[in-house]
Protein backbone atom coordinates (compact mmCIF):
# COMPACT_ATOMS: atom_id res chain seq x y z
CA UNK A 1 0.00 0.00 0.00
CA UNK A 2 1.08 3.50 -1.00
CA UNK A 3 0.99 5.81 2.03
CA UNK A 4 0.78 9.39 1.14
CA UNK A 5 2.81 11.94 1.98
CA UNK A 6 0.39 14.02 3.60
CA UNK A 7 -0.75 10.69 5.68
CA UNK A 8 2.95 10.40 6.86
CA UNK A 9 3.01 14.04 7.90
CA UNK A 10 -0.10 13.97 9.90
CA UNK A 11 1.19 10.43 11.28
CA UNK A 12 4.50 12.01 12.25
CA UNK A 13 2.97 14.64 13.68
CA UNK A 14 0.53 12.64 15.89
CA UNK A 15 2.86 10.63 17.14
CA UNK A 16 5.29 13.94 18.45
CA UNK A 17 2.29 15.62 19.55
CA UNK A 18 0.73 11.98 21.35
CA UNK A 19 4.52 11.38 22.81
CA UNK A 20 4.79 14.49 24.18
CA UNK A 21 1.32 14.82 25.64
CA UNK A 22 1.75 11.33 27.46
CA UNK A 23 5.29 12.46 28.63
CA UNK A 24 3.14 15.60 30.34
CA UNK A 25 0.45 13.74 31.74
CA UNK A 26 2.56 10.93 33.37
CA UNK A 27 4.85 13.57 34.84
CA UNK A 28 1.52 15.07 36.15
CA UNK A 29 0.03 12.08 37.74
CA UNK A 30 3.83 11.21 39.52
CA UNK A 31 3.93 14.55 40.15
CA UNK A 32 0.63 14.74 41.97
CA UNK A 33 0.21 11.03 43.78
CA UNK A 34 4.22 12.25 45.34
CA UNK A 35 2.25 15.51 46.43
CA UNK A 36 -0.37 13.81 48.16
CA UNK A 37 1.89 11.46 49.66
CA UNK A 38 3.91 14.72 51.24
CA UNK A 39 0.43 16.22 52.15
CA UNK A 40 -0.79 13.20 53.76
CA UNK A 41 2.03 12.90 55.87
CA UNK A 42 2.41 16.88 56.60
CA UNK A 43 -0.89 16.34 57.52
CA UNK A 44 -0.61 13.69 59.97
CA UNK A 45 2.21 15.61 62.05
CA UNK A 46 -0.05 18.76 62.00
CA UNK A 47 -2.84 16.94 63.60
CA UNK A 48 0.07 15.29 66.06
CA UNK A 49 1.51 18.39 67.01
CA UNK A 50 -2.01 20.07 67.68
CA UNK A 51 -3.15 17.29 69.63
CA UNK A 52 0.06 18.17 71.68
CA UNK A 53 -0.85 21.32 72.18
CA UNK A 54 -4.49 21.56 72.93
CA UNK A 55 -3.74 18.47 75.38
CA UNK A 56 -1.48 20.76 76.85
CA UNK A 57 -3.52 23.82 77.55
CA UNK A 58 -7.17 22.31 77.62
CA UNK A 59 -8.87 23.50 80.49
CA UNK A 60 -12.38 21.94 82.32
CA UNK A 61 -15.04 24.63 81.28
CA UNK A 62 -16.48 23.70 85.15
CA UNK A 63 -13.74 23.26 87.23
CA UNK A 64 -11.65 25.83 85.14
CA UNK A 65 -8.54 23.51 85.73
CA UNK A 66 -6.54 20.76 83.72
CA UNK A 67 -9.16 18.81 82.59
CA UNK A 68 -8.33 15.29 84.40
CA UNK A 69 -10.18 12.73 82.31
CA UNK A 70 -8.98 11.06 78.84
CA UNK A 71 -12.17 10.51 77.37
CA UNK A 72 -12.85 14.17 78.07
CA UNK A 73 -9.88 15.78 76.83
CA UNK A 74 -9.92 13.48 73.15
CA UNK A 75 -13.90 14.43 73.28
CA UNK A 76 -13.24 18.20 73.34
CA UNK A 77 -10.35 17.87 70.75
CA UNK A 78 -13.14 16.08 68.16
CA UNK A 79 -15.37 18.75 68.90
CA UNK A 80 -12.58 21.75 68.70
CA UNK A 81 -11.07 20.40 65.57
CA UNK A 82 -12.99 19.16 62.41
CA UNK A 83 -11.81 17.00 60.40
CA UNK A 84 -11.05 18.36 56.61
CA UNK A 85 -12.40 16.25 53.37
CA UNK A 86 -11.66 12.49 53.00
CA UNK A 87 -10.64 12.52 56.76
CA UNK A 88 -12.24 11.07 59.82
CA UNK A 89 -10.92 11.19 63.76
CA UNK A 90 -11.64 9.24 66.45
CA UNK A 91 -10.69 8.46 69.89
CA UNK A 92 -9.95 5.37 71.86
CA UNK A 93 -10.63 5.10 75.57
CA UNK A 94 -9.52 2.21 77.73
CA UNK A 95 -8.74 0.18 74.45
CA UNK A 96 -12.57 0.58 73.60
CA UNK A 97 -13.65 3.16 70.55
CA UNK A 98 -14.96 5.95 72.31
CA UNK A 99 -16.10 8.98 69.98
CA UNK A 100 -16.24 9.68 66.64
CA UNK A 101 -16.48 12.95 64.48
CA UNK A 102 -19.53 14.61 64.07
CA UNK A 103 -18.57 15.06 59.92
CA UNK A 104 -19.78 11.75 58.91
CA UNK A 105 -16.60 9.43 57.22
CA UNK A 106 -16.69 7.79 53.84
CA UNK A 107 -16.34 4.62 56.00
CA UNK A 108 -16.52 3.69 60.09
CA UNK A 109 -13.64 2.56 61.02
CA UNK A 110 -13.90 2.61 64.96
CA UNK A 111 -16.68 0.17 64.42
CA UNK A 112 -13.48 -2.34 63.39
CA UNK A 113 -12.59 -4.34 66.74
CA UNK A 114 -9.68 -5.77 65.01
CA UNK A 115 -8.33 -2.79 64.30
CA UNK A 116 -9.36 -0.75 67.34
CA UNK A 117 -7.50 -3.51 68.92
CA UNK A 118 -4.72 -3.17 67.01
CA UNK A 119 -4.59 0.98 67.31
CA UNK A 120 -4.87 0.86 71.24
CA UNK A 121 -2.02 -1.58 71.84
CA UNK A 122 0.07 1.45 70.29
CA UNK A 123 2.79 3.72 72.96
CA UNK A 124 4.31 5.78 71.23
CA UNK A 125 2.91 7.84 68.11
CA UNK A 126 2.61 5.40 65.25
CA UNK A 127 0.97 5.44 61.54
CA UNK A 128 0.28 2.43 59.30
CA UNK A 129 -1.98 1.22 56.25
CA UNK A 130 -5.80 -0.72 56.30
CA UNK A 131 -8.24 -1.22 54.54
CA UNK A 132 -11.87 -0.35 55.36
CA UNK A 133 -15.12 0.06 52.82
CA UNK A 134 -14.01 2.79 51.34
CA UNK A 135 -10.92 1.38 50.22
CA UNK A 136 -6.95 2.15 51.81
CA UNK A 137 -6.54 4.47 54.79
CA UNK A 138 -3.79 5.64 56.02
CA UNK A 139 -3.82 6.49 59.52
CA UNK A 140 -1.74 7.87 62.41
CA UNK A 141 -2.63 6.93 65.91
CA UNK A 142 -1.73 9.33 68.98
CA UNK A 143 -1.23 7.71 72.47
CA UNK A 144 -3.02 10.18 74.95
CA UNK A 145 -2.51 10.29 79.15
CA UNK A 146 -3.75 12.54 81.49
CA UNK A 147 -2.12 12.07 84.92
CA UNK A 148 -4.91 11.38 87.12
CA UNK A 149 -6.88 9.27 84.96
CA UNK A 150 -5.63 6.00 84.76
CA UNK A 151 -7.46 4.63 81.36
CA UNK A 152 -5.22 4.93 78.15
CA UNK A 153 -6.42 7.25 75.80
CA UNK A 154 -5.92 7.40 71.44
CA UNK A 155 -6.28 9.62 68.73
CA UNK A 156 -6.78 8.47 65.62
CA UNK A 157 -6.01 10.37 62.46
CA UNK A 158 -7.68 8.67 59.13
CA UNK A 159 -7.17 9.42 55.55
CA UNK A 160 -8.74 7.96 52.78
CA UNK A 161 -6.51 7.64 50.53
CA UNK A 162 -7.84 5.94 47.98
CA UNK A 163 -10.68 8.62 47.71
CA UNK A 164 -7.59 11.32 47.78
CA UNK A 165 -6.21 9.02 44.61
CA UNK A 166 -9.48 8.94 42.90
CA UNK A 167 -9.41 12.83 42.44
CA UNK A 168 -5.88 12.93 41.36
CA UNK A 169 -7.03 9.84 38.76
CA UNK A 170 -10.28 12.31 38.00
CA UNK A 171 -8.26 14.77 37.44
CA UNK A 172 -5.49 12.74 35.04
CA UNK A 173 -8.97 11.06 32.87
CA UNK A 174 -10.15 14.84 32.31
CA UNK A 175 -6.71 16.00 31.38
CA UNK A 176 -6.29 12.97 29.02
CA UNK A 177 -9.49 13.50 27.52
CA UNK A 178 -8.55 17.15 26.66
CA UNK A 179 -5.37 15.61 25.12
CA UNK A 180 -7.38 13.20 23.32
CA UNK A 181 -8.89 15.70 21.78
CA UNK A 182 -6.22 18.12 21.48
CA UNK A 183 -4.43 15.46 19.46
CA UNK A 184 -7.79 14.67 17.31
CA UNK A 185 -8.11 18.68 16.55
CA UNK A 186 -3.80 18.86 15.88
CA UNK A 187 -4.67 15.89 13.42
CA UNK A 188 -7.45 17.15 11.44
CA UNK A 189 -5.64 20.87 11.45
CA UNK A 190 -2.19 19.07 10.55
CA UNK A 191 -4.43 17.38 8.09
CA UNK A 192 -5.92 20.21 7.16
CA UNK A 193 -2.12 22.45 6.29
CA UNK A 194 -0.56 19.22 5.04
CA UNK A 195 -2.92 19.11 2.41
CA UNK A 196 -2.80 22.78 1.25
CA UNK A 197 1.46 22.71 1.46
CA UNK A 198 1.13 19.48 -0.63
CA UNK A 199 -1.43 20.14 -3.12
CA UNK A 200 0.62 22.16 -5.56
CA UNK A 201 3.28 19.35 -5.52
CA UNK A 202 0.53 17.16 -6.13
CA UNK A 203 -0.52 19.03 -9.13
CA UNK A 204 3.56 19.34 -9.81
CA UNK A 205 3.14 15.34 -9.92
CA UNK A 206 0.08 15.07 -11.98
CA UNK A 207 1.45 17.70 -14.82
CA UNK A 208 4.73 15.50 -14.54
CA UNK A 209 3.07 12.34 -15.35
CA UNK A 210 0.45 13.95 -17.90
CA UNK A 211 4.00 15.43 -19.90
CA UNK A 212 5.18 11.62 -19.61
CA UNK A 213 2.16 9.78 -20.85
CA UNK A 214 1.42 11.68 -23.76
CA UNK A 215 5.35 11.96 -24.33
CA UNK A 216 4.32 15.81 -24.76
CA UNK A 217 7.76 17.88 -24.03
CA UNK A 218 6.40 21.55 -24.98
CA UNK A 219 3.77 21.40 -21.62
CA UNK A 220 5.00 23.19 -18.72
CA UNK A 221 4.32 24.07 -15.12
CA UNK A 222 2.28 26.75 -13.93
CA UNK A 223 4.52 28.85 -11.89
CA UNK A 224 2.48 30.48 -9.33
CA UNK A 225 4.20 32.76 -5.96
CA UNK A 226 7.63 32.61 -5.29
CA UNK A 227 7.94 29.87 -2.42
CA UNK A 228 9.59 26.25 -2.42
CA UNK A 229 7.41 24.68 -4.48
CA UNK A 230 7.09 27.45 -7.28
CA UNK A 231 10.51 26.97 -7.12
CA UNK A 232 10.46 23.16 -7.83
CA UNK A 233 8.06 23.47 -10.55
CA UNK A 234 10.07 26.63 -12.46
CA UNK A 235 13.48 23.83 -11.89
CA UNK A 236 11.09 20.70 -13.71
CA UNK A 237 10.02 23.60 -16.36
CA UNK A 238 13.70 23.96 -16.92
CA UNK A 239 14.53 20.69 -17.20
CA UNK A 240 11.94 20.16 -19.21
CA UNK A 241 13.43 23.35 -21.70
CA UNK A 242 16.60 21.65 -21.71
CA UNK A 243 15.01 18.11 -22.48
CA UNK A 244 12.67 19.48 -25.14
CA UNK A 245 16.06 21.34 -27.04
CA UNK A 246 17.74 18.05 -26.53
CA UNK A 247 14.89 16.06 -28.23
CA UNK A 248 14.78 18.38 -31.21
CA UNK A 249 18.21 18.88 -31.70
CA UNK A 250 18.69 15.24 -31.55
CA UNK A 251 15.94 14.65 -34.47
CA UNK A 252 17.01 17.01 -36.21
CA UNK A 253 20.44 15.23 -36.16
CA UNK A 254 18.91 11.98 -37.16
CA UNK A 255 16.43 13.94 -40.19
CA UNK A 256 19.76 15.65 -41.38
CA UNK A 257 21.53 11.92 -41.01
CA UNK A 258 18.91 9.98 -42.77
CA UNK A 259 18.25 12.85 -45.68
CA UNK A 260 22.12 13.63 -45.91
CA UNK A 261 23.12 9.22 -46.57
CA UNK A 262 20.12 8.68 -48.82
CA UNK A 263 22.13 10.57 -51.64
CA UNK A 264 25.11 8.18 -51.74
CA UNK A 265 22.81 5.29 -51.41
CA UNK A 266 20.55 6.66 -54.57
CA UNK A 267 23.89 7.17 -56.19
CA UNK A 268 25.14 3.78 -55.21
CA UNK A 269 21.76 2.06 -56.69
CA UNK A 270 21.45 3.93 -59.79
CA UNK A 271 25.28 3.14 -60.95
CA UNK A 272 24.51 -0.33 -60.16
CA UNK A 273 21.23 -0.38 -61.85
CA UNK A 274 22.44 0.47 -65.28
CA UNK A 275 25.61 -1.29 -64.67
CA UNK A 276 26.26 -3.26 -68.02
CA UNK A 277 28.04 -6.69 -69.21
CA UNK A 278 30.79 -4.70 -70.40
CA UNK A 279 34.33 -5.66 -67.98
CA UNK A 280 35.45 -1.97 -68.78
CA UNK A 281 32.05 -0.37 -67.46
CA UNK A 282 32.13 -2.51 -64.57
CA UNK A 283 35.02 -1.34 -63.65
CA UNK A 284 33.94 1.71 -64.04
CA UNK A 285 30.96 1.56 -61.65
CA UNK A 286 32.59 -0.40 -59.29
CA UNK A 287 35.39 2.82 -58.85
CA UNK A 288 32.59 4.79 -58.02
CA UNK A 289 30.49 2.77 -55.93
CA UNK A 290 33.62 2.36 -53.79
CA UNK A 291 34.45 5.92 -53.99
CA UNK A 292 30.62 6.74 -52.77
CA UNK A 293 30.87 4.65 -50.29
CA UNK A 294 34.02 5.71 -49.23
CA UNK A 295 32.42 9.01 -49.09
CA UNK A 296 29.46 7.69 -46.84
CA UNK A 297 31.86 5.94 -44.60
CA UNK A 298 33.73 9.22 -43.40
CA UNK A 299 29.89 10.80 -43.20
CA UNK A 300 29.03 8.10 -40.71
CA UNK A 301 32.50 8.92 -38.74
CA UNK A 302 31.85 12.49 -38.54
CA UNK A 303 28.29 12.16 -37.75
CA UNK A 304 29.56 9.57 -34.78
CA UNK A 305 31.98 12.21 -33.42
CA UNK A 306 29.35 14.95 -33.58
CA UNK A 307 26.90 12.60 -32.25
CA UNK A 308 29.42 11.84 -29.10
CA UNK A 309 30.09 15.71 -28.68
CA UNK A 310 27.81 16.83 -26.39
CA UNK A 311 28.08 13.89 -24.38
CA UNK A 312 30.39 13.86 -20.93
CA UNK A 313 33.26 12.03 -21.85
CA UNK A 314 33.87 13.02 -24.96
CA UNK A 315 36.92 14.79 -24.26
CA UNK A 316 40.13 13.23 -22.81
CA UNK A 317 41.62 16.24 -20.97
CA UNK A 318 45.76 16.49 -20.78
CA UNK A 319 48.43 19.21 -20.50
CA UNK A 320 48.91 20.52 -24.22
CA UNK A 321 52.05 22.13 -25.48
CA UNK A 322 50.91 24.39 -28.46
CA UNK A 323 54.20 25.40 -29.85
CA UNK A 324 54.09 21.48 -30.15
CA UNK A 325 50.69 20.99 -31.47
CA UNK A 326 51.07 23.82 -33.65
CA UNK A 327 53.85 22.70 -35.20
CA UNK A 328 52.85 19.07 -35.52
CA UNK A 329 49.70 19.97 -37.77
CA UNK A 330 51.67 22.20 -39.83
CA UNK A 331 53.93 19.05 -40.69
CA UNK A 332 50.83 16.18 -41.16
CA UNK A 333 49.36 18.68 -43.19
CA UNK A 334 51.77 18.63 -45.72
CA UNK A 335 50.84 15.22 -47.21
CA UNK A 336 47.19 17.25 -47.85
CA UNK A 337 48.21 19.24 -50.62
CA UNK A 338 51.51 21.00 -52.44
CA UNK A 339 50.91 24.03 -50.71
CA UNK A 340 53.49 27.23 -49.43
CA UNK A 341 52.97 25.93 -45.59
CA UNK A 342 53.85 27.84 -42.96
CA UNK A 343 53.76 28.70 -39.01
CA UNK A 344 52.95 32.13 -38.39
CA UNK A 345 53.56 32.39 -34.65
CA UNK A 346 53.47 29.50 -31.34
CA UNK A 347 52.37 30.07 -28.09
CA UNK A 348 55.11 28.73 -25.59
CA UNK A 349 52.16 27.62 -22.95
CA UNK A 350 50.86 24.48 -22.00
CA UNK A 351 47.09 24.22 -21.48
CA UNK A 352 44.69 21.92 -20.36
CA UNK A 353 42.91 20.63 -23.73
CA UNK A 354 42.41 17.47 -25.15
CA UNK A 355 45.15 17.23 -27.98
CA UNK A 356 43.74 14.85 -30.50
CA UNK A 357 40.36 16.47 -30.70
CA UNK A 358 42.22 19.75 -30.90
CA UNK A 359 44.78 18.18 -34.13
CA UNK A 360 41.19 16.91 -35.54
CA UNK A 361 39.99 20.48 -35.12
CA UNK A 362 42.81 21.66 -37.17
CA UNK A 363 43.50 19.08 -39.55
CA UNK A 364 39.66 19.72 -40.63
CA UNK A 365 40.55 23.73 -41.58
CA UNK A 366 43.60 23.05 -42.47
CA UNK A 367 42.08 20.29 -45.19
CA UNK A 368 39.24 22.98 -46.12
CA UNK A 369 42.19 25.69 -46.80
CA UNK A 370 43.45 22.79 -48.99
CA UNK A 371 40.64 22.33 -51.19
CA UNK A 372 40.13 26.01 -51.90
CA UNK A 373 43.46 26.68 -52.70
CA UNK A 374 45.79 26.11 -55.62
CA UNK A 375 49.12 24.55 -55.96
CA UNK A 376 51.82 26.75 -54.57
CA UNK A 377 49.09 28.99 -52.84
CA UNK A 378 50.00 30.01 -49.17
CA UNK A 379 48.43 28.13 -45.44
CA UNK A 380 49.59 29.29 -42.61
CA UNK A 381 48.63 28.23 -39.04
CA UNK A 382 49.30 30.08 -35.47
CA UNK A 383 48.67 30.21 -32.13
CA UNK A 384 48.78 32.78 -29.56
CA UNK A 385 47.69 33.09 -26.12
CA UNK A 386 45.98 36.59 -25.20
CA UNK A 387 44.15 37.70 -22.23
CA UNK A 388 44.16 33.88 -20.53
CA UNK A 389 42.75 32.15 -23.51
CA UNK A 390 44.38 30.37 -26.22
CA UNK A 391 44.26 31.54 -29.92
CA UNK A 392 44.73 29.07 -32.50
CA UNK A 393 44.16 29.88 -36.40
CA UNK A 394 44.55 28.14 -39.91
CA UNK A 395 44.36 30.87 -42.32
CA UNK A 396 44.72 30.43 -46.35
CA UNK A 397 44.86 32.36 -49.90
CA UNK A 398 42.24 31.38 -51.18
CA UNK A 399 38.96 33.01 -52.11
CA UNK A 400 37.89 33.23 -48.55
CA UNK A 401 34.41 33.10 -47.54
CA UNK A 402 31.62 35.50 -48.22
CA UNK A 403 30.32 37.61 -45.39
CA UNK A 404 26.66 36.13 -45.79
CA UNK A 405 28.03 32.60 -45.14
CA UNK A 406 30.76 33.54 -41.90
CA UNK A 407 28.39 32.21 -40.07
CA UNK A 408 26.20 29.28 -41.49
CA UNK A 409 28.64 27.55 -42.90
CA UNK A 410 29.47 25.95 -39.54
CA UNK A 411 26.62 24.11 -39.10
CA UNK A 412 25.95 20.76 -39.94
CA UNK A 413 25.88 19.69 -43.85
CA UNK A 414 26.05 23.54 -44.64
CA UNK A 415 28.48 23.74 -47.79
CA UNK A 416 29.25 27.50 -49.07
CA UNK A 417 27.60 28.93 -51.42
CA UNK A 418 29.85 30.77 -53.58
CA UNK A 419 30.80 26.62 -54.48
CA UNK A 420 33.63 25.63 -57.37
CA UNK A 421 32.81 22.97 -58.84
CA UNK A 422 33.64 19.20 -58.26
CA UNK A 423 33.51 19.22 -54.34
CA UNK A 424 31.81 16.79 -52.81
CA UNK A 425 32.26 17.22 -49.20
CA UNK A 426 29.36 16.44 -46.81
CA UNK A 427 29.25 19.91 -44.72
CA UNK A 428 30.39 18.12 -41.49
CA UNK A 429 34.25 19.34 -41.05
CA UNK A 430 33.29 23.00 -39.69
CA UNK A 431 30.31 21.43 -37.54
CA UNK A 432 32.94 18.99 -35.98
CA UNK A 433 35.42 22.13 -35.68
CA UNK A 434 32.82 23.81 -33.72
CA UNK A 435 31.79 21.00 -31.45
CA UNK A 436 35.21 20.27 -30.42
CA UNK A 437 35.80 24.34 -29.93
CA UNK A 438 32.50 23.80 -28.29
CA UNK A 439 33.61 21.28 -25.86
CA UNK A 440 36.28 22.69 -24.75
CA UNK A 441 34.04 26.28 -23.94
CA UNK A 442 35.46 28.29 -26.52
CA UNK A 443 34.63 29.69 -29.81
CA UNK A 444 35.21 28.62 -33.83
CA UNK A 445 34.60 31.81 -36.10
CA UNK A 446 35.98 33.05 -39.29
CA UNK A 447 37.24 36.29 -40.32
CA UNK A 448 39.32 37.63 -43.49
CA UNK A 449 42.85 36.65 -44.16
CA UNK A 450 45.37 39.55 -44.75
CA UNK A 451 44.77 38.98 -48.65
CA UNK A 452 41.63 38.35 -48.93
CA UNK A 453 41.60 34.35 -47.67
CA UNK A 454 39.81 32.66 -45.08
CA UNK A 455 40.93 32.52 -41.62
CA UNK A 456 39.17 30.22 -38.86
CA UNK A 457 40.51 31.58 -35.27
CA UNK A 458 39.25 29.16 -32.61
CA UNK A 459 39.33 30.65 -28.93
CA UNK A 460 39.45 29.07 -26.08
CA UNK A 461 39.54 29.92 -22.62
CA UNK A 462 42.37 28.54 -20.49
CA UNK A 463 40.39 27.20 -17.40
CA UNK A 464 42.40 24.80 -14.73
CA UNK A 465 39.32 22.43 -15.26
CA UNK A 466 37.65 21.55 -17.54
N1 LIG B 1 39.21 27.74 -46.16
C1 LIG B 1 38.01 27.98 -46.71
N2 LIG B 1 37.89 28.90 -47.71
C2 LIG B 1 36.69 29.16 -48.24
N3 LIG B 1 35.55 28.55 -47.90
C3 LIG B 1 35.62 27.61 -46.94
C4 LIG B 1 36.83 27.29 -46.31
N4 LIG B 1 36.59 26.34 -45.38
C5 LIG B 1 35.26 26.07 -45.46
N5 LIG B 1 34.68 26.83 -46.38
C6 LIG B 1 33.24 26.84 -46.72
O1 LIG B 1 32.53 26.30 -45.65
C7 LIG B 1 31.75 25.19 -46.08
C8 LIG B 1 31.59 24.18 -45.01
O2 LIG B 1 32.84 23.56 -44.72
P1 LIG B 1 32.86 22.15 -44.03
O3 LIG B 1 34.25 21.81 -43.72
O4 LIG B 1 31.88 22.20 -42.91
O5 LIG B 1 32.25 21.21 -45.11
P2 LIG B 1 32.94 20.62 -46.38
O6 LIG B 1 34.38 20.94 -46.35
O7 LIG B 1 32.13 21.15 -47.52
O8 LIG B 1 32.65 19.09 -46.21
P3 LIG B 1 33.43 18.04 -45.28
O9 LIG B 1 34.34 18.85 -44.43
O10 LIG B 1 32.34 17.40 -44.52
O11 LIG B 1 34.12 17.14 -46.18
C9 LIG B 1 32.46 24.69 -47.29
O12 LIG B 1 31.55 24.01 -48.13
C10 LIG B 1 32.99 25.97 -47.90
O13 LIG B 1 32.00 26.59 -48.69
MG1 LIG C 1 35.59 20.45 -44.73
Amino acid sequence: MRVSARGRIVGWMLAVVGLALSISIFATWTVLLTRLDDRMNLEFSNEAEKLRRYAATALDPRTGRPVDDVAELLTGYLAYNPPDRWETFFSIVGGQADRVTAVEAPARLDTDNTLVRRLAAATRPDHGVTESAAGTVWYVVIPVTVSADPRPGHFVVASFYDLHREEIVGAIRVLSLSAVAALGLAGAAGWFVAGRVLAPIRLVRRTAEQISDSSDLTRRLHVRGDDDVAALAATFNHMLDRLEQVFVAQRHFVDDAGHELRTPITVIRGHLELMGDDPADRAETLALVTDELERMNRMVDDLLTLAKAGQPGFLDIEEVELADLTVSVVAKSRALGERRWRVDQVAEARVPADRQRLTQAMMQLAANAVRHTAVDDLIAVGSAVRDRMVEVWVRDSGPGVPAADRERIFARFMRGTGQTGGHDGAGLGLAIVRSIVEAHGGTVRVVEAPGGGACFVMTIPIRTTL
